[in-house]
């Protein structure tokens, strides 16, 4: 983005505000601050600046509680400046509203997502989008796996660059990837091991210890033969869980299941429970988060790390006092010489609730697209910008 002269410019900035709301009211502002570089910086080099996210899912349709003003309030506050905040996503009233943007100044649209060609990555819709600007920039890295109208089809009409909170992303993800520093461990939970196959394999080529948690771990110590009570695991995928167990066996990587679980009856916050080992998880009974043995071994591998990478939570965080093993990990990550890189929402919201957030290295504000890099899938937000930006178009708008 630097590269680029935004004096005077439209410059439509994706980024992703897809946040957390309850009564109107943003709940967690990591993604907002986030942003705010690329935006602070815009504004001092007097940019004309057009702001647009998603937010949920609302699958082509006006959603009111998902509209973007709760984002806009929070969104002047952090910046200090009024962010004006209009209804709809494209269209001839935002044209005009454009164009009465004077240098320095912020414009939010409407969640993007209201508009069915978002999702489609409709041409027409991109086009319609990109009539709002000169300039286009990415800062979006949480939806930098979707090929959607405002990340990478509306890359097609200007010149087309990556925001600030793109480029420190992506440093520090190839930085894990490229060269990690070794041992590398990774740090797996969460409840799907359908989300994680693709990314447990790459591991298994790349990482020096695997360790699992959440309830996918549940699968895995199914496909190990255990009888797991009622825990929450997949029935589905308990055979592609034992060939990982299997493949992993040739490989470098040493999977590292739990070995003893908490376990309740029901579900519910301050249930009463008990802990035991995986071979005796009883009838009845579901494993709820990782036992004091399991977060010991966990630890003594993150200590002699040099490198940590995580994603999802390692048990029903969202039920205390199952959210003691996440926890632990994660004050673990804070005392460790370790390079830690931590990605996804749950994850995020724990440490900023526990006030370790600033202790990480690098702290993602992506979820799923962490999982995609890591996975080695292709990122078309990233594929769709422009690595010579000059070089392509003049980013002079009297061409
Ligand atoms: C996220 O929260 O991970 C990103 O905003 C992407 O959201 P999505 O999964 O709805 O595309």
């Amino acid at each position: 983005m630097k590269d680029l002269d935004v004096k005077g410019k439209r410059v439509f900035v994706r980024v992703d505000f897809n946040v957390p709301l309850s009564d109107g009211r943003v709940m967690d502002d990591s993604k907002i601050l986030a942003a705010l570089p690329t935006l602070r910086y815009l504004v001092e080099a007097d940019a004309r600046v057009i702001v647009a996210s998603h937010l949920g899912r609302p699958k082509g349709k006006i959603v009111s509680s998902l509209r973007m003003d709760p984002v806009a309030r929070r969104l002047s506050e952090l910046l200090g400046q009024k962010v004006e905040k209009i209804d709809s996503v494209a269209g001839e009233e935002v044209e005009a509203r454009v164009q009465q943007l004077t240098p320095g100044s912020i414009l939010l649209l409407e969640n993007v997502r209201f508009d069915p060609g978002e999702e489609e990555n409709d041409p027409a819709f991109a086009a319609s989008l990109a009539r709002l600007a000169d300039i286009f920039v990415n800062d979006a890295f949480g939806t930098v796996h979707r090929a959607h109208a405002s990340n990478t089809g509306i890359a097609a009409y200007m010149p087309a660059v990556a925001g600030m909170l793109m480029e420190r992303e992506m440093s520090y993800l190839n930085r894990s990837k490229e060269n990690p520093a070794r041992p590398l461990v990774a740090i797996l939970g969460g409840r799907k091991v359908a989300d994680k196959i693709g990314v447990i394999r790459h591991f298994l080529e790349q990482v020096d210890s695997l360790l699992l948690g959440g309830a996918m771990a549940n699968t895995f110590l199914k496909a190990q033969g255990y009888s797991v009570g009622k825990s929450l695991y997949e029935e589905d995928k308990v055979e592609v869980a034992a060939e990982l167990l299997q493949e992993a066996l040739g490989k470098s990587a040493k999977i590292v299941l739990p070995e003893d679980v908490m376990v309740v009856e029901d579900l519910i916050a301050h249930a009463p429970f008990r802990v035991v080992k995986v071979s005796e998880i009883p009838a009845g009974w579901m494993a709820v988060d990782l036992g004091p043995n399991t977060v010991k071994r966990f630890e003594a591998i993150i200590q002699e790390a040099k490198m940590v990478l995580w994603n999802g939570p390692l048990g029903a965080y969202e039920f205390p006092p199952f959210n003691r093993s996440t926890e632990q990990i994660a004050r673990a990550l804070a005392e460790a010489e370790a390079e830690t890189i931590v990605g996804g929402g749950d994850i995020m919201a724990a440490l900023e609730r526990i006030g370790l957030a600033h202790k990480m290295t690098h702290l993602s504000t992506g979820g799923g697209a962490v999982l995609d890099f890591w996975e080695g899938k292709p990122l078309p937000g990233l594929e769709a910008i422009d690595h010579d930006p000059n070089n392509r178009y003049s980013t002079d708008s009297s061409e």
